[in-house]
């Protein structure tokens, strides 16, 4: 009988301090995430040095407290799995540094895993991968429709050109006066609304899979600014919805064409994004349509950043021999 794997991840990219373990690749023993969110929101958005600081103060604590959760120790371990790059660079090394600690004190392996391939496999704990599959990846820093033909073989078959999604709903949220991060707050208006504010829908050139956001956001901003001057109201409830509609029909409208172009067997939703209800709403009906398609969409507490994601792409990477070394440094530009 082969002995289980058991991998650490560490995340630490932005403003979540995580850490997980994933037994065998996809079972979940323990799963802990520091969230910074409160102490970067009077700020508006994250302050990277303030990020990095925190992570520092979390870090062993979070690492205590997972274990503690796996009732495991280190020398049980057969692999530390840590977010790479990209990301806040500060913030990254905290991660990696802590990482590559404990892989020295204990001679344990180190991988480096890059967080958007922690974020595609995020989905592996909740099901098997079947190749070829496509992952729609929406976060705060990217949106990227990814073709996988095996594991750890990523294709970007498009991406945005300008703002991501997560970028852009914080931007309108900021707009609306709302907190940070204002994706969650969008989402929340747009159920309340209607759709019956029109804006424009970056399709691009016939064939793109890229996307664009940006034009949208300033239409938004545009659309408010210009009822302000008018003296006219518009519901909140409205523009979020309009704006969400926006986003998901390009979002869903391309995910769904290249599935069919790729014939792939499953696909993936994965990023912060992904915890959008009316995302994930549309997506289930409009892959009605396509029954041969398996789709996959996480639970919310796997869509934000956190460890287990790190640590279940770690774990096949473990299993494809790769291996990380004392070198290994933050890398904010790291590819996919
Ligand atoms: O993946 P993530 O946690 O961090 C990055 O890697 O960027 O994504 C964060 C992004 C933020 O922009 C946040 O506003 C967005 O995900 N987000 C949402 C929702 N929940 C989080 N956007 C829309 N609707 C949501 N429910
Ligand atoms: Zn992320």
């Amino acid at each position: 009988m082969n002995k289980d794997v058991y991998v650490l991840g560490i995340e630490t990219s932005c403003d979540e301090t995580a850490a997980a373990i994933i037994k065998n690749g996809n079972e979940i023993i323990a799963n802990v995430v520091a969230s910074q969110i409160k102490s970067h929101r009077r700020f508006g958005g994250v302050v990277p040095e303030i990020a990095s600081r925190h992570h520092v103060e979390q870090i062993t604590l979070v690492l205590e407290e997972t274990l503690e959760q796996a009732d495991l120790s280190f020398k049980d371990i057969d692999a530390i799995a840590v977010t790479e790059g990209p990301g806040l660079v500060g913030a990254l090394l905290i991660g990696v540094n802590a990482a590559k600690a404990i892989a020295f004190a204990h001679g344990i392996p180190i991988i480096g895993v890059h967080h958007i391939a922690g974020h595609i496999y995020a989905n592996r704990l909740v099901k098997e991968m079947h190749f070829p599959l496509l992952s729609l990846v929406v976060s705060g820093g990217h949106t990227e429709l990814v073709l996988m033909k095996g594991h750890g073989e990523f294709e970007v078959i498009g991406e945005t050109r300008d703002d991501a999604a997560g970028e852009a709903y914080d931007k309108v949220a900021r707009t609306l006066a709302l907190p940070y991060p204002g994706g969650p707050h969008i989402d929340r208006l747009a159920h309340d609304g209607s759709p019956n504010i029109e804006l424009p829908r970056a399709w691009l050139e016939t064939g793109s899979y890229d996307f664009s956001f940006s034009g949208l956001k300033s239409a938004v901003i545009n659309t408010l600014h210009n009822a302000k001057q008018r003296g006219e109201d518009i519901l909140p409830e409205d523009l979020a919805a309009s704006f969400q509609q926006s986003v998901i029909d390009v979002l869903v409208g391309k995910t769904m064409r290249a599935a069919e172009e790729y014939k792939v067997k499953q696909v993936l939703l994965a990023g912060g994004v992904a915890a959008n209800k009316g995302l994930r709403n549309r997506l289930n009906e409009s892959f009605q349509q396509l029954p041969d398609i398996d789709l996959v969409i996480p639970p919310l507490s796997l869509c934000t950043d956190n460890a287990a994601m790190i640590a279940a792409a770690g774990t096949v990477m473990y299993e494809q021999g790769k291996r990380g070394n004392m070198k290994m440094n933050g890398n904010p530009g790291l590819e996919l």
